[in-house]
């Protein structure tokens, strides 16, 4: 038996396991399961949730992404039941399978004829899969030079990244990597162009880490929450082809400027993102700011659409996005990558504060109190703003800007969320009402309506 099959078969006989006390049928304490041990362990721990270890008898589990690979399809989950990811997030988290997305997207778009909304498909920066599209590649480089960058798909913290401006640094790479055409378990990576002209803040670097939810993508429903931030280099930028290989001028990961002699631990080197809009609000007034604010949340859902088709949805599932954006020196915003488990924990006290607040706000939208009518849906939950939902954008026509992103997230009121806890829970699903939901879901995805987007104001 293959290593990999024996596995899950070990995996599916260990989850017939039943709890002896039974106590998952209609209890009312809410159980969570984790191994981490951040900003979500304190936000389960701060709603008086109970940790269990039991291998299914929970309600939330804040799993790993292997779990998901290993364990989800094998499993039973109960109607109530919740897990933090989606079964094939990878189409949207690894950097190639998002390019690929996104690309597809594009194509579909010109084939429909959608030419303008196609056009709005150009948040990317020019990105090549290698080895498989080195020809490609070589050919637009000898094409239009400039710098670029390597990336390997599917990792992450900045490992393994580097810059070059010259095709003979790839031979080299090349040369000295594991990958040679025939090696199957070569590393992919991608090539990209690199955005060498920034907008900087005191001339430093930075990109900027947005939290987007999604509770479904059939149909797609999507919260964009308000608080963010801006993570800078500690180096000030130049685009000096002798300052290529410095990691603390050109990339922005904490886990790389965390090592710098001079990182500033105070501040972690970030800045929150309502700081940022005022600080360009300042510079460059407000319509200017507005329209790079919205740009990124329109990025952020025309991704989302991108990849909604091949997105495998579970009304069980549901996923925390970590939304990694650029602007450059003329205003326009790019997509970097997307995490599907963005960092939870906190190198600052301001940091940990934005995190449990936001984990706080994604708990009352996910409401596993079920507080809620099942198909309800709340327009705004703490620094949680819906974007779009039944194949619309939802706008707010009372506000004076087009986004809620790096607005004031509404502080925590301790009354309003004493009345809520008031609230008579709704007992737990039976099987013949998710039955229903399932049919419901189904149908509305047969009559779904092309997306259209409202006249933005
Ligand atoms: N095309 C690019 N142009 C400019 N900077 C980039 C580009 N791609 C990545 N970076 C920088 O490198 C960092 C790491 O890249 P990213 O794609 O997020 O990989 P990782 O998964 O390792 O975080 C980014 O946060 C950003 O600072
Ligand atoms: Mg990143």
């Amino acid at each position: 038996m293959a290593g990999e099959e024996r596995e899950a078969r070990q995996t599916r006989c260990s989850l017939d396991y039943k709890d002896p006390s039974g106590r998952s049928k209609g209890r009312g304490e809410i159980r969570f399961k984790t191994s981490f041990r951040n900003t979500i362990y304190d936000a389960f721990q701060s709603r008086g949730w109970k940790e269990t270890s039991s291998e299914m008898d929970w309600d939330i589990h804040w799993c790993e992404r292997d779990w998901m690979f290993g364990t989800f399809d094998h499993v039973h989950l109960e109607s109530w039941q919740r897990v933090n990811h989606y079964r094939n997030d990878r189409e949207l988290c690894r950097k190639d399978l998002l390019v690929k997305n996104l690309k597809r997207q594009k194509k579909q778009l010109e084939k429909e004829k959608r030419t303008r909304e196609a056009a709005l498909y150009d948040f990317w920066p020019t990105t090549f899969v290698l080895p498989g599209d080195y020809a490609l590649f070589a050919e637009e480089f000898k094409r239009s030079g400039g710098a670029w960058i390597m990336k390997p798909i599917g990792s992450c913290q900045g490992r393994g990244i580097f810059l070059f401006t010259k095709l003979s640094q790839v031979s080299q790479w090349k040369s000295e990597h594991r990958w040679k055409p025939d090696n199957k378990d070569a590393e992919a990576y991608v090539v990209q162009r690199y955005i060498a002209n920034p907008y900087l803040v005191a001339g430093k670097k930075f990109d900027m880490r947005i939290y987007a939810l999604v509770t479904s993508f059939a149909p797609l429903t999507c919260y964009l929450y308000r608080a963010g931030f801006a993570r800078f280099t500690n180096v000030r930028y130049s685009n000096a082809t002798a300052d290529m290989n410095n990691a603390f001028m050109h990339l922005t990961n904490v886990a790389i400027q965390k090592t710098a002699g001079n990182y500033d631990k105070d501040s972690g080197q970030k800045w929150d993102l309502r700081q940022l809009k005022l600080f360009m609000l300042s510079k460059h007034g407000s319509e200017a700011t507005d329209r790079v604010f919205n740009e990124m949340q329109m990025i952020i859902l025309r991704s989302l659409l991108a990849v909604q088709p091949v997105m495998i949805n579970d009304k069980h599932c549901f996923e925390l996005y970590g939304y990694d954006i650029m602007i450059d020196d003329e205003f326009k915003p790019w997509l970097i990558e997307v995490n599907a488990s963005p960092s939870l924990s906190a190198n600052t006290p301001d940091d940990y504060e934005l995190k449990l607040q936001m984990l706080n706000s994604m708990l009352d939208v996910i409401d596993m109190d079920r507080r809620r009518d099942a198909d309800s849906v709340e327009h705004q939950l703490g620094g949680f703003d819906l974007i779009y939902h039944n194949g619309a954008m939802v706008l707010d026509p009372s506000s004076a800007y087009s986004t809620f992103l790096g607005a004031d997230c509404p502080r925590p009121d301790p009354r309003a969320a004493a009345k809520a806890r008031s609230r008579p829970r709704k007992p737990k699903p039976s099987a013949a009402d998710a039955a229903k939901a399932v049919l419901a879901a189904a149908k509305l995805k047969r009559g779904a309506k092309p997306h259209k987007y409202y006249k933005q104001t």
